[in-house]
């Protein structure tokens, strides 16, 4: 054989020399950790389909965010149970809202140490369970949940989040939202924009996590993106951009690396990627059965979406990875 035709495994020797040519690295610099705050919880509440996930009360919230910390994690993203719901959504931009609430805790106890992420969304808070708010037909209003958007990002503001993360997918909700941010004197407060946000199946176990169930057996196909398109994503986050995101996420992520590929080789601006509940709980019952190593998987996973471009990830392995880094 020829000598050269020998370079690949020469490479792949040891694993110093493999670790040295390495391509792409993971971290706990690199993840985000999306936490659960449940307004009516006194303890807090196992989420099923998300093992080792909870629905926090404030205390439990506060020690599970030390507990990242510890393990290397300091980005979170929160989500809010109301114990309310109505049409409009009211607890999103209640300032006594459970976001705004545990926003105000985490300020207090962090400060600077954790850049807090809080999703901007109706769904969660609405009877109905919609990103948006209804008109007489039952259809999502646009322009009329773009207004609730802008007062829910002021609440989140005040109560001190660093970015707001609108993953509504309603038109224009990035440039609505820096408008009133901006008109609220909040210069420094950022959006990550869920740009490219597809209606799929991996959101199931969330949504037994924060109890949304969208009424009359009703869809998100309105405004998420159909997942059959890849273009289309190019057309979101130049949008979202010219509206002022600072940084831009795909969603989900595995089943949209083409995606994060074409995003990550498009824009200048941080590229984030969702790894959801569905993906985050299927390697984990998967895991639980013995058919694969779940820490193997899960590395797996996450390295490929840091491989296709996205230099964040959200991923609910986020207080473990650095055990499934050392595996
Ligand atoms: C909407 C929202 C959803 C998720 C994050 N923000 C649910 C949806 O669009 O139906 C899903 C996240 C996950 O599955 O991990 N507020």
């Amino acid at each position: 054989m020829d000598d050269l035709v020998r370079r690949p495994r020469r490479l792949r020797r040891t694993p110093a020399i493999r670790r040295l040519v390495s391509e792409t690295r993971l971290s706990t610099a690199d993840v985000v950790a999306p936490l659960f705050v449940a307004e009516a919880a006194t303890s807090p509440q196992a989420i099923t389909s998300l093992p080792g996930h909870f629905q926090h009360t404030l205390d439990s919230l506060t020690e599970e965010v030390a507990r990242l910390l510890r393990h290397g994690v300091s980005s979170v993203m929160l989500f809010g149970v109301p114990s309310e719901k109505d049409s409009q959504g009211t607890g999103a931009s209640d300032p006594q809202g459970i976001v705004q609430v545990a926003l105000e805790r985490l300020n207090r106890e962090f400060h600077d140490d954790v850049v807090i992420f809080a999703d901007l969304c109706l769904d969660e808070y609405t009877d109905h369970g919609h990103c948006g708010v209804l008109d007489s037909e039952g259809k999502v209003d646009n322009d009329a949940t773009l207004l609730r958007y802008q007062a829910a990002a002021i609440a989140q503001a005040d109560a001190g989040v660093d970015f707001v993360a609108p993953s509504g997918m309603m038109d224009g909700q990035v440039g609505a939202i820096r408008s009133a941010l901006d008109t609220h004197g909040r210069h420094d407060v950022g959006i990550l924009a869920y740009s490219a946000k597809y209606v799929s199946g991996l959101y199931g176990p969330f949504r037994e996590a924060v109890s949304v169930e969208i009424a009359d057996g009703g869809d998100r196909r309105g405004y998420q993106q159909d997942f059959s398109n890849r273009r289309e994503a190019l057309l979101e986050v130049q949008l979202d951009i010219e509206q002022g995101a600072d940084i831009v996420m795909v969603k989900p992520a595995v089943t949209y690396l083409d995606v994060i590929a074409d995003v990550a080789g498009s824009v200048d601006v941080p590229v984030a990627a969702y790894h959801v509940s569905g993906e985050y709980s299927m390697i984990k019952a998967a895991g639980e059965k013995g058919w694969i190593d779940a820490d193997a998987v899960a590395l797996e996973q996450l390295t490929a979406v840091k491989r296709a471009g996205a230099d964040i990830i959200v991923t609910y392995f986020a207080g473990e990875l650095d055990q499934v880094l050392d595996g």
